[in-house]
């Protein structure tokens, strides 16, 4: 028999609408809101989780050998440590995330070895991360760092300083340490306007930005030449560059990223 929730978890929908099981009623009622109501809109979820995978492996293929993942979900079908550790076998990745059942799950599913963590904390709160036994004994910040802010940046709001958790790592960083943040988009359409007011309705936080908002939260780092751009056109493998590229649908254009690494 299924669990009871009273609430829907970011995660947990987010984990459904990818094809994931680990779900409440819940969780699946606001899900199939999202396939059935608004189709097409698991796109959103889609292109940006190809992207931070893609991202993963760019580090990855840069050297970087330690990773954190900020608000990293659910478990899915592929992971940043199987990526990554097709390109660096002994890398060392952080998994952080806030929700008890992300991290409950994460630690059975994704810490297979000692250089892999799952750390329960809040973004917003980069110090208690620092400070954490297992960020301390997995990650050395005299050398590069990558960290990932999926989508999770979309979840802190404007007085809570989005800008600042960024900035925060990115001061104890060295050179050549890289940073991808992808970002829900803000949009007139119908359907952008439905998906953030449901999203905000259904979580109590969630904030659409517009394309210099989400630069901004960059902060002093400096996005790549690639620049920001919808997912779904952000560094597509080369299988997917091959082609005329059909236009984006209005899902693809609402969840864009960028990669940025420290001089
Ligand atoms: C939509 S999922 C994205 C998962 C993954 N980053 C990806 O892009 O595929 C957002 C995740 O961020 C987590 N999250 C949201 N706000 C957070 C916070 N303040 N601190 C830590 N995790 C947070 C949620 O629990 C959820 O697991």
């Amino acid at each position: 028999m299924r669990a009871r929730q009273s609430r829907p978890s970011v995660a947990r929908v987010y984990s459904y609408v990818l094809g994931g099981r680990d779900n409440y009623g819940v969780d699946k009622d606001l899900g199939d809101y999202f396939i059935e109501d608004l189709p097409g809109s698991e796109l959103l979820a889609v292109t940006n989780r190809h992207a931070v995978l893609r991202a993963a492996r760019i580090m990855a293929e840069a050297g970087i050998h330690q990773f954190i993942d900020m608000g990293c979900g659910l478990p899915a079908s592929e992971n940043v440590h199987e990526v990554v550790r097709q390109v660096v076998p002994d890398a060392h990745v952080v998994y952080v995330d806030d929700d008890p059942f992300v991290v409950a799950h994460g630690r059975a599913l994704l810490a297979v070895d000692e250089r892999i963590a799952v750390v329960q904390a809040d973004i917003r709160d980069p110090g208690s991360i620092e400070k954490h036994d297992d960020v301390q004994r997995l990650i050395n910040f005299d050398e590069p760092v990558g960290i990932l802010f999926a989508v999770t940046l979309s979840f802190v709001n404007d007085e809570e300083d989005p800008t600042g958790v960024v900035q925060y790592w990115t001061d104890r960083m060295p050179s050549g340490s890289h940073v991808y943040i992808s970002h829900f988009r803000t949009g007139t359409t119908r359907e952008a306007v439905a998906t953030s007011n449901k999203i905000l309705e259904a979580f109590g936080r969630g904030r659409f930005r517009d394309d210099a908002e989400i630069i901004a939260c960059f902060g002093t780092l400096t996005l790549d030449e690639d620049g920001l751009r919808p997912c779904a056109r952000w560094r597509p493998a080369p299988s997917e560059a091959e082609g005329p590229k059909p236009e984006l649908t209005v899902w693809e254009e609402l969840v864009v990223g960028g990669l940025a690494r420290k001089p």
